[in-house]
């Protein structure tokens, strides 16, 4: 018995192991019910009387011996994986999620771009308007069935304070302030009490532009309008003037532009047309420039006015409005790189 310890003592002090597992086996292999340490443990028994106190004592210098060495081998790559010296100082660090700018932002900023170009600066208003600036001011008179036109939003049961329909109301606030030449666009969430559909939505947002000098005409609208969607769509782009009504234009009309996605020969997003609507624009009507303080014998104008989700649905081939104001970020990562 002894010396079967003694050799399992001279094979324990040369146990050597590559890896922690290879550690773990060694102890299994020694130390675990089974193993060959506690083995000897369960011979004891029939040890003779006389030898007992020499050999329990070589033993439990064994099973001593033998869960230190285990344990040394063990922590030798404990601490491999935990000390400084070896860390690599030289992997790169994990990075921090960063966000992106909302689709919508983008195309704002595209579009504010491109008249930018052409001189047009940028103004803003409220989104709680009243009466005057909403309706009044552009042209719709009392009672005028045009007001149906756009079902509004009142606060307070006031039919003078209402959520703005459209960004026009920021244009009357400009000509109020200023006068000729006026170059500005006005970009800005508008409200409308729709019912939310993959198309339509009851907060939305438009861009309005406006030139008021002296002389400006239907042409100078209309090569404006075509720079605008030849730069946003590509240059192939054509654009087609259809007559329309509004009352703060005259005469107006609404602007479609070739479609983006069959190049005119007609697909689903058109309706086999070839042509996409993307805005009303016109002449402003005398009456506005009057109503908003600005000689209309001396100064004419043009105004167009565009939703922004729309136009972001068709250059990004977007289906769903909803998409928008849903803050998915699985939506939202893909215009991360967009500025
Ligand atoms: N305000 C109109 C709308 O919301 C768009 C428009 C703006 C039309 C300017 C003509 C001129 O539908």
């Amino acid at each position: 018995m002894l010396n079967r310890i003694e050799s399992l003592l001279s094979e324990i002090r040369g146990l050597s192991a590559a890896s922690a597992a290879e550690a773990e086996q060694l102890r299994i292999k020694y130390l675990s019910k089974k193993g060959t340490v506690s083995v000897l443990f369960d011979e004891f028994k029939s040890v003779p009387p006389a030898e007992k106190k020499a050999v329990g004592m070589a033993l439990n210098q064994l099973k001593n011996e033998a869960q230190q060495r285990i344990q040394d081998l063990k922590e030798q790559f404990d601490n491999a994986e935990t000390s400084e010296g070896k860390v690599d100082l030289t992997l790169p660090g994990t990075s921090f999620p960063i966000g992106g700018r909302h689709p919508l932002s983008v195309v704002r900023n595209q579009i504010a771009d491109i008249f930018a170009r052409l001189g047009f600066s940028i103004s803003e208003g409220p989104e709680i308007e009243d009466d005057w600036h909403v309706f009044s001011a552009l042209n719709f008179p009392p009672e005028h069935p045009a007001r149906d036109m756009q079902d509004t939003f009142f606060i307070h049961k006031n039919p003078d304070v209402l959520l703005r329909t459209h960004t026009s109301s920021v244009q009357v606030r400009v000509m109020e302030k200023q006068q000729p030449p006026i170059r500005a666009i006005f970009p800005g969430r508008v409200f409308r009490n729709e019912a939310i559909s993959a198309r339509a939505h009851c907060i939305f947002h438009q861009i309005e532009g406006l030139y008021v000098a002296e002389n400006v005409s239907f042409a100078d609208l209309k090569q404006t309008l075509l720079y605008f969607v030849r730069e946003f769509f590509g240059e192939n782009s054509e654009i087609r003037l259809r007559p329309s009504y509004f009352p703060f234009t005259e005469p107006s009309a609404e602007m479609d532009v070739s479609c983006s996605i069959c190049g005119g020969k007609g697909c689903n997003v058109c309706k086999y047309t070839g042509w996409l609507e993307i805005m009303g624009c016109g002449m402003v009507d005398p009456n506005v420039l009057d109503l908003c303080g600005i000689d209309s014998k001396k100064y004419s104008g043009f105004a167009f006015g565009m939703g922004i989700e729309r136009i972001a649905m068709l250059k990004y081939h977007i289906k769903d409005i909803r998409l928008f104001f849903e803050n998915d970020v699985r939506f939202l990562e893909q215009f991360k790189s967009a500025l």
